[in-house]
């Protein structure tokens, strides 16, 4: 690897993306969001009317499927679908089509070898531990449970979507369950990460503090 990579990892609404942009646009670096990639295989899945349990049927779409990046937007079969993969539908099935070992395969394929085109900084579940482990810049961004469905609600609200609290702390803490429990790259901390718990930090101060650590090593 010669080419700067900075992993952030974490479970969901941890803020890992807004912080990821952040970053990128302060170093100058290239942003590859993979939870985007799940994201939008499992839109498709949505929009075809297939069951996400459905692995066999999964893997078929994503196998035909082209997910890609232009100017850091997710496009699938060449439409730009950057808003409908944030619709809570495909958050509350993602997790189902993220555990299939061939769907991770094809897209952490896709993941490095974008990532090894320029300096980058990757968010997701398994960059330290899987995508580029051999990176010396892991960090395992975290925050209460609360805290994180807290800030996915505002976020869900303010794009106008109906939605309730409770049930979005919930949708969270199911996902994380599937996330850490599969059995291809489960969501873990890589054993050379750094972990930031964001509960009581601004967004600035995350961002200050990894660039600075960054700089550092
Ligand atoms: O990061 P985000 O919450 O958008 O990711 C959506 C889902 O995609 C996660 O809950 C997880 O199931 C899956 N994912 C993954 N591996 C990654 C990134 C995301 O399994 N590297």
């Amino acid at each position: 690897m010669i080419n700067l990579v900075i992993a952030i990892d974490g479970p969901a609404g941890a803020g890992k993306s807004t912080i990821s942009k952040k970053i990128s646009k302060k170093l100058g670096i290239n942003y590859i969001d993979t939870g985007a990639m799940y994201r939008a295989v499992t839109y498709k899945c949505l929009e075809k009317g297939v069951d996400v349990l459905n692995e066999k049927k999964v893997i078929e779409i994503c196998e035909e499927s082209d997910v890609d990046f232009i100017d850091n937007r997710i496009y699938l079969d060449g439409k730009c679908i950057d808003k409908e993969i944030r619709m809570q539908k495909v958050s509350a099935n993602v997790s189902n089509v993220a555990k299939i070992a061939r769907v991770r395969e094809i897209m952490v394929k896709k993941q490095r070898e974008i990532g090894q085109k320029s300096d980058v900084i990757l968010d997701g579940r398994d960059v330290g531990t899987c995508i580029f482990p051999d990176t010396k810049y892991k960090f395992y961004l975290n925050a209460s449970p609360e805290e994180r469905g807290r800030r996915r609600y505002l976020e869900l609200k303010e794009k106008g979507e109906n939605v309730v609290l409770e049930e979005i702390i919930k949708d969270i803490e199911r996902r994380d369950y599937i996330d850490s429990t599969r059995e291809v790259a489960p969501l873990t901390k890589a054993k050379d990460a750094i972990e930031v718990d964001s509960t009581n930090m601004t967004i600035d101060e995350v961002v200050d503090y990894i660039v600075k650590k960054v700089k550092e090593s």
